[in-house]
């Protein structure tokens, strides 16, 4: 029997992306040997690091192992250094070009809150308890990518456009991604637009409404875009599956992962659509950004791309029995008490990245 084999392309990228990654690709080791496939790395320069190497925040070379790989895996991009650049020579101008030249349109950002952890929210507790909420983001289009766009006419006259645009079939592929991924959660979709002011967001309700016809198992309710922002915080626990734009979801995946208290604990995918033989392409990466400051300390909390690992398992490589195991090591991690310095409370022993990653790997078994 042939072992099965994934390629994996690794973008660590700036600041403790790089930290993070390699703790990531630890336990990625670890699960293939437990679950017996086999994983091909490929690491290339993305972002900061890729500018200063190349003079271009994603190379041709890094595009095209991205399209050739089954998934990749990204720590962080952008950092002081590269701050005065213009926006489209910026090293987040690589994660745009990335998810736009792969087709990633579909955003997963999952807010889960780990009950030892409560106490890291802002949030009353009781307020809190039992978040679990999926945001799904529509990836490539939206105010992000519509066309026109840009600064024009004399100086102290000039004006700046961005354009919200969503067609149809934009809509409606991002929808099905929520009502599908809905029904393997609680079977409830809030979908948030800003349909009362906006021609576009109007649109969207509308789609959403038709396509919601094919999951009549799954509960829709709407939304409006401001009261979701207030909602999130009075009654986070009702929300199951969002699902909602470009835009509004980058605030939003923000303001909920916020409630959990703790960044540094969430993954993301960001997926295309299925190819042959039903497999994903998706681009996997930490919620939290390359965060300068600490970096190359080893102090970094590796959890959030460790389980964005685990989604990649599961979502491209098809591999959910590691994934789940993945997760089930990272829960007991959190459990025992084990903790990087963004989720200690005082007196807690504090664990470094490198430390945190031999963790997660001494736990991972095959039950
Ligand atoms: C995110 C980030 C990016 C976005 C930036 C860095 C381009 O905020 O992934 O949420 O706005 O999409
Ligand atoms: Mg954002």
């Amino acid at each position: 029997m042939t072992q099965r084999t994934h390629s994996v392309l690794l973008l660590p990228g700036d600041g403790v992306g790089v930290e993070v990654v390699r703790e990531a690709v630890k336990v990625l080791e670890r699960a293939a040997e437990l679950f017996g496939f086999s994983l091909s790395f490929t690491r290339l320069p993305v972002g900061g690091e890729a500018i200063d190497q190349t003079g271009h925040p994603l190379p041709p070379e890094t595009l095209q192992a991205a399209k050739d790989a089954d998934a990749v895996l990204l720590g962080a991009v952008g950092g002081p250094k590269w701050d005065d650049l213009p926006t489209d020579k910026r090293p987040e101008a690589a994660l745009l070009g990335l998810r736009e030249s792969l087709g990633l349109f579909a955003n997963l950002r999952p807010a889960i809150l780990f009950d030892e952890l409560a106490h890291a929210s802002t949030i009353r507790e009781e307020v809190i308890r039992g978040i679990d909420i999926m945001v799904i983001r529509e990836l490539n289009r939206g105010i992000y990518f519509g066309t026109p766009r840009g600064i024009s006419g004399e100086k102290g006259e000039r004006v700046g456009i961005n354009t919200l645009s969503y067609s149809e079939p934009e809509i409606e592929r991002i929808a099905r991604v929520a009502f599908q991924i809905a029904r393997g959660r609680k079977k409830k979709v809030t979908s948030v637009d800003k349909a009362n002011v906006l021609e576009s967001m109007a649109l969207w309700r509308e789609v959403v409404v038709r396509i919601h016809k094919d999951y009549p198992d799954v509960e829709l309710e709407h939304m409006y875009v401001d009261n979701c922002a207030m909602q999130l915080i009075r009654r986070p626990a009702e929300f199951d599956t969002i699902l909602t734009t470009n835009l509004f979801g980058d605030i939003l995946s923000d303001e909920a992962a916020m409630l959990t208290g703790s960044i540094g604990m969430l993954a993301s995918a960001s997926l295309g659509g299925a190819g042959d033989g039903g497999a994903i392409f998706g681009m996997y990466e930490p919620v939290h950004g390359s965060a300068p400051d600490i970096a190359g300390s080893d102090i970094a909390n590796p959890l959030a791309t460790i389980l964005s690992a685990a989604m990649m398992l599961e979502y491209s490589l098809g591999e959910t029995e590691a994934a789940r195991a993945v997760e089930q090591s990272v829960r007991s991690a959190v459990r025992e008490g084990l903790r990087t310095a963004d989720i200690a409370t005082q007196g807690e022993s504090i664990s470094t990245t490198s430390d945190m990653g031999d963790e997660i790997v001494k736990r991972l078994s095959l039950d």
